[in-house]
């Protein structure tokens, strides 16, 4: 879906030449694997095409930081995977599913070690900006990771909580990923913040998006296991938007829906189905989602540059929205 867009195959290209060694095995292997699984690598092409949005020569040379996020991005996965409990990433076995914990564990790791690797090939000069930006953004990763497991026990959670969790857990990095481009090809401060609060806005919108997938997405594009959230009492868009509308005998249901008391609950899946049907929750989750697409775009129509020139984000960021991967 994302591949055909312009740079997908400089990104490619300079990823195959990256090399790893083959001995321990079971630490390199599974980085093979999961890079090798690919995904929609959007990241990436954000750094790629942050740089080319203010300086069309940066490109080249913002190809390591495109490679350091996306090794931090599947860093985050194995380990989120281990956390959510997981089975299938990108339509394969995830990494702690194929291997084991401890494995997922270690590559994950040392695919962070990875990242930074890349980090120190960035443009000298440009290093310290960037550094700072990327460590302030994967701590926020961790952060917002934090908060999406504590919020798992809580039975309340409001959506002004919800919303910082997923701007932390997944926006940030969208957002970091631009403004490293920008920095890269020399923008402003001002620009680099607008470029920065585009990415952010969109990211909210984008994990809007995966919610809503994780429990109507079709299994077979989807790539993960539908209805994942539901079965682990995530707080997604949909569960807070039902918290704040259901009332009586729905209410005792959901209650008992969510209790721990070490019984799996027999149908969760459809039963959580039909109460959000019920309340008409997806469309409240979709308006929310065009709601954080309009604020980006407003985010990318600030910079002061020619419209013709933001037109592949403008377009990147509509397929971002109607995915369905
Ligand atoms: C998955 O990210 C994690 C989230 C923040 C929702 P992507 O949906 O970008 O995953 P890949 O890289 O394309 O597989
Ligand atoms: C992803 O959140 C955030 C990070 C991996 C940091 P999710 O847990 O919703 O992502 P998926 O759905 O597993 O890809
Ligand atoms: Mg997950
Ligand atoms: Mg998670
Ligand atoms: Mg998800």
């Amino acid at each position: 879906m994302f591949q055909e867009l312009a740079y997908a195959k400089v990104f490619q290209e300079y990823l195959e030449a990256r090399n790893l060694p083959h001995s321990p095995s079971n630490l390199y292997d599974p980085i093979r694997y999961i890079m090798s699984l690919s995904g929609k690598r959007i990241r990436p092409l954000l750094v790629l095409m942050g740089a080319e949005l203010f300086r069309e020569d940066a490109v080249t040379s913002a190809l390591p930081a495109s490679v350091a996020i996306e090794y931090f991005h599947n860093f985050s996965l194995i380990h989120d995977d281990i956390m959510d409990k997981a089975p299938l990433r990108r339509g394969r076995p995830t990494v702690h599913q194929q291997w084991d914990d401890s494995v997922a564990i270690l590559s994950g790791d040392a695919l962070l070690v990875k990242a930074y690797e890349e980090l120190a090939k960035c443009p000298p000069d440009k290093i310290p900006a960037l550094l700072q930006i990327f460590n302030k953004t994967a701590l926020e990763v961790c952060e917002g990771q934090q908060y999406d497991m504590d919020f798992e026990k809580r039975w309340e959670v409001s959506e002004t909580e919800y919303i910082d969790m997923i701007r932390l857990k997944t926006s940030v990095l969208l957002g970091g990923a631009l403004q490293m481009g920008a920095i890269i090809a020399d923008a402003d401060r001002e620009a680099q913040s607008l470029i920065y609060e585009f990415g952010v806005n969109l990211g909210i919108a984008f994990q809007l998006q995966d919610d809503i997938l994780d429990v109507y997405g079709d299994p077979e594009t989807f790539g993960k296991q539908v209805g994942g959230d539901i079965l682990a009492n995530k707080k997604t868009i949909l569960y807070i938007k039902l918290h704040e509308l259901i009332l009586g005998d729905d209410r005792r249901k959901l209650e008992h829906l969510l209790a721990d008391d070490g019984e799996i609950k027999p149908q969760k899946v459809e039963k959580m189905k039909a109460l959000y049907a019920k309340y008409d929750i997806q469309a409240l989750a979709i308006y929310q989602k065009e709601k954080f697409t309009t604020i980006a775009y407003d985010k990318l129509k600030a910079i002061r540059l020619e419209e013709e020139r933001k037109q592949s984000l403008f377009s990147l960021a509509d397929a971002l929205m109607n995915r369905v991967q």
